[in-house]
C-alpha cells in the first residue's frame, strides 16, 4: 500500500504568470519564495513552497504527496505499473524544479496528475504573507472524479486514505488525523477542483471575505461552516477559474477506532450549516 504522509504542493500552469503571481501574493496572501525561468514559487508555511505557478497550459495541474523514502517510492512505482498506470520517474532536473529529492508522476483513474515526492525541502525562514490573511498553511485539495466509487477505491485501497465522510457520493478522505486531505467531487473532467489553505480563525475568514469582495474577487461559496469537518470556510475564484478556499477549525480524528464515517446529503445543507449556497459546479 502506498503510504501518503502529507500533501506537499500544487503545480498550476497559466498563460498569465504575472497575473497569477499578483493574485497569489496580493489577494490570496502567499509569499513569493523563489523564481525561476517561467515559474514562481509560493510558500504558505514552514515548507520551501506549497504552490508553483508556471507558464503553460492551465489544464496542466498536479498535486504532490509526500511518501517516506526512496525505497517506498520505488515500490509505489512498481505497484502502480502493475496496475497499468503509466509511471514517469522524475529526472534530477525535474526533482530540483520541485525542490524534492526524488519523485514519480502518474495519473489517478480519473486522469488527475499526481506526484509522489520524497524529502521535499523545508524553509529555514518563516512564512510571512504580504497581506494579513492569517494563513497557517496549505492543507488539502479537492480533486475532480469521473467515477467517485472507483476513485475512492483507488485512494483507499492502493493508497492509505480513509473515508471520513461523504457528501452524496463525494468522499472526504484523510491520510492522517486531519478530517480530510483529499476530497473527490464527481464531474465530467479531470483536474484540481479546489486548493485549500488553513487560516488561524473565523475572523480571518470573515476579514478575507470583505477584503477580497472589495477587490472584486468572485466569491463562490460562503462564508459558511462545513457540517462535515466543522471548519468555517470561504471559497473564491482565482486565475484560470481555479477555486481557492480558506478554512479554519477543521476537525481532527484522534481515535481511528472510534470514528465512523457519516453520510451527508448532496445539497447545500450537506456542505454548509449556516445556509450559504455554493456557486461551484461540482458542489451542486
Ligand atoms: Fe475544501
Amino acid at each position: 500500500m502506498i503510504q501518503l504522509q502529507d500533501v506537499s504542493y500544487v503545480r498550476l500552469g497559466t498563460r498569465d504568470l504575472e497575473g497569477a503571481e499578483f493574485f497569489a501574493r496580493d489577494y490570496l496572501g502567499l509569499e513569493v519564495s523563489d523564481r525561476s525561468k517561467g515559474a514562481v514559487y509560493f510558500k504558505s508555511d514552514e515548507r520551501a513552497h506549497t504552490l508553483c505557478y508556471f507558464e503553460g497550459d492551465p489544464a496542466d495541474q498536479a498535486v504532490a504527496f509526500v511518501i517516506g523514502s526512496e525505497a517506498e517510492l520505488e515500490q509505489a512505482a512498481a505497484s502502480l505499473e502493475e496496475m497499468n498506470h503509466q509511471v514517469h520517474l522524475g529526472t534530477a532536473e525535474e526533482a530540483a524544479i520541485r525542490k524534492v529529492k526524488a519523485f514519480i508522476r502518474f495519473r489517478d483513474p480519473t486522469g488527475n496528475t499526481i506526484e509522489l515526492v520524497v524529502r521535499p525541502e523545508n524553509s529555514g525562514r518563516r512564512y510571512h504573507g504580504t497581506r494579513d490573511a492569517g494563513i497557517t498553511g496549505f492543507s488539502h485539495v479537492g480533486l475532480c472524479t469521473t467515477d467517485a466509487a472507483r476513485d475512492e477505491r483507488f485512494w483507499t485501497r492502493v493508497c492509505n486514505a480513509r473515508v471520513s465522510d461523504r457528501i452524496g457520493d463525494a468522499p472526504l478522505l484523510r491520510i492522517d488525523e486531519v478530517h480530510h486531505t483529499i476530497a473527490l467531487f464527481p464531474t465530467n473532467r479531470a483536474g484540481i477542483q479546489h486548493v485549500n489553505h488553513q487560516v488561524k480563525s473565523a475572523d480571518d475568514v470573515q476579514r478575507s471575505f470583505n477584503y477580497l469582495s472589495e477587490k472584486g474577487v468572485k466569491m463562490v461559496f460562503g462564508p459558511g461552516r462545513h457540517v462535515t469537518s466543522m471548519a468555517k470556510f470561504l471559497y473564491f475564484e482565482g486565475p484560470d477559474g481555479m477555486v481557492f478556499e480558506y478554512s479554519s477549525g477543521v476537525e481532527s480524528i484522534a481515535d481511528e477506532l472510534l470514528y465512523r464515517e457519516r453520510q451527508f446529503p448532496a445539497d447545500p445543507t450537506g456542505f454548509c450549516g449556516w445556509g450559504s449556497k455554493p456557486d461551484i459546479a461540482e458542489f451542486k
